[in-house]
């Protein structure tokens, strides 16, 4: 950084706000301590040197050196696209608490069980505090090596020492080094000692994992900054409340981004969950009014979601809307569709909708779905056994395609439902096993369902 300046001046180093006077917090983009003083650019000369590694032919470039390697946590693989690429650095952001050590201590653990070297560096707990959990959940090896260390030259030894073909650093914002400015965990730090992991990751072709904590308002020190340094960014999420957690990809240099791996912390240590989707449902021998099933997507991967609703005569002037893994703005936009489209009588009565097991429902395919629970809630007349419910609801009373309506069905049918109500769509040739209702329109959807002739005065014949 050029310390001397023609113009006095500051920029950001995130977005590159520029501002005469030095400030702790960026007016732009609201990052703290990532203003740095500006030079005026100098145009120097740059000499030419011979290389040391000659470019050469892409079809010569030897490939066996990307070669991956399974981690051994097999929904992890899936979210990496295989496994760890050599030399290739991830990082895990995560919030405080989710569960990112439990995680990584397990990963460590199977790849040193395969008679990989691995070094796990902690700089947020000691030594004697991870034995403790890797007695717990049966994380010891001979070849997992263990360091309690905050500097990163020291790290950086340790890896001359160990030779590990997997180390993991918890976390990145714990390590720092002298030779940069800041304090631990500050942008510049952060910054520095990602470079140095990249660069010694590549030459020894080593992988390298960091963990990156983040806070719910977005990001300290923000791992943001760093995820154009790395190669793969995961992200690390769940309720607090629930077990269940998902690692997503962000950014994948080597294999798919939109992956998902499915796990659960347990007592005794995090557990693979390969099969999800039993989590968000409840197994009942008979239907409830009120309920309804439908499948989302969480990148590649059909997941089974219950909505369930209650519709209740208010006690009072405003009637409540409230929603619990469901967004409520789109709720009410559901409920006017009802009203006015389907003649569903919503006046004056109270509206719950929530999912099962803490389930988020983002995807605008369970519209349907929330439309037929609250319509049955309403009715208080259950719909009929074994039905999944997907699409879109317009508000013109359309119901718009989604995505991958085929896996979805797949899914249920593989889950032993036997009917679908799904968008109407040309490709839905060949669905076996299952007794599909295609529909352009809500009320096309309720009439699939026999579920449009007014009940107990809860419908209303004026609509359309
Ligand atoms: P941790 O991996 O330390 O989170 P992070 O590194 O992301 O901050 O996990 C913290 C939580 O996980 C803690 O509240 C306890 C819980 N936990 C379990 O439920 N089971 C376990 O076996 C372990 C080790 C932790
Ligand atoms: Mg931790």
């Amino acid at each position: 950084m050029a310390k001397t300046t023609t113009k006095p001046g500051y920029h950001c180093t995130e977005c590159g706000w520029t501002t005469i006077r030095w400030v702790g917090r960026c007016g732009e983009c609201q990052t703290w301590g990532s203003i740095e003083q500006v030079g005026a650019p100098k145009l120097r000369q740059v000499t030419q040197t011979a290389p040391t590694t000659k470019a050469i032919p892409i079809g010569q470039v030897d490939a066996t050196e990307a070669r991956r390697a399974l981690t051994g946590v097999a929904e992890l693989d899936r979210v990496l696209g295989g496994g760890f690429v050599p030399g290739a650095v991830v990082l895990l952001a995560g919030e405080p608490g989710v569960g990112k050590s439990t995680l990584l201590l397990e990963v460590a653990a199977r790849w040193a069980k395969a008679g990989r070297r691995t070094l796990y560096v902690t700089g947020e707990e000691s030594a004697a505090q991870v034995r403790l959990r890797a007695g717990r959940t049966d994380a010891v090896d001979d070849e997992l090596f263990l360091a309690a260390e905050t500097d990163l030259g020291t790290v950086l030894g340790h890896v001359e020492e160990v030779g590990p073909s997997l180390m993991v650093v918890d976390s990145v914002q714990t390590i720092a080094t002298a030779e940069a400015e800041g304090a631990p965990g500050g942008v510049t730090q952060v910054r520095e000692v990602t470079g140095a992991l990249v660069r010694v990751a590549k030459r020894r072709g080593m992988a390298v994992v960091l963990v990156g904590h983040v806070t719910k308002d977005g990001t300290v020190a923000g791992p943001r900054s760093l995820e154009h340094l790395v190669d793969v960014v995961l992200s690390f999420d769940g309720d607090r409340h629930s077990g269940f957690r998902m690692v997503r990809g962000v950014k994948n240099r080597f294999g798919p981004s939109d992956e998902v791996g499915c796990f659960e912390m347990t007592d005794g240590g995090i557990i693979e969950v390969p099969d999800p989707s039993g989590l968000f449902t409840t197994e009942r021998e008979e239907v409830v009014p009120g309920t309804c099933v439908t499948v989302t997507m969480e990148g590649q991967r059909p997941l089974l979601a219950e909505v369930q609703a209650l519709v209740v005569t208010s006690a009072d002037q405003s009637p409540r809307r409230i929603t619990n893994g469901v967004d409520s703005s789109r709720l009410a936009m559901i409920l006017a569709v009802l009203q006015r489209r389907v003649g569903v009588r919503l006046g004056g009565k109270d509206v719950y909708v929530s999912t099962v097991g803490g389930a988020r429902l983002t995807d605008p395919g369970a519209d349907l779905a929330i439309a037929l629970a609250v319509a049955s809630a309403t009715v208080n007349v259950s719909l009929p056994q074994r039905v999944a419910a997907l699409g879109e609801v317009g508000l013109a009373g359309d119901i718009r395609r989604v995505p991958g309506v085929g896996r979805r069905m797949a899914e249920a049918a593989r889950l032993g439902f036997t009917r679908a109500v799904v968008p109407h769509s040309p490709d839905l040739g060949g669905m076996s096993g299952l007794m599909v209702h295609t529909c352009r329109t809500i009320t096309q959807a309720f009439d699939g369902l026999d579920f449009a002739t007014p009940r107990g005065g809860a419908y209303d014949s004026a609509a359309g």
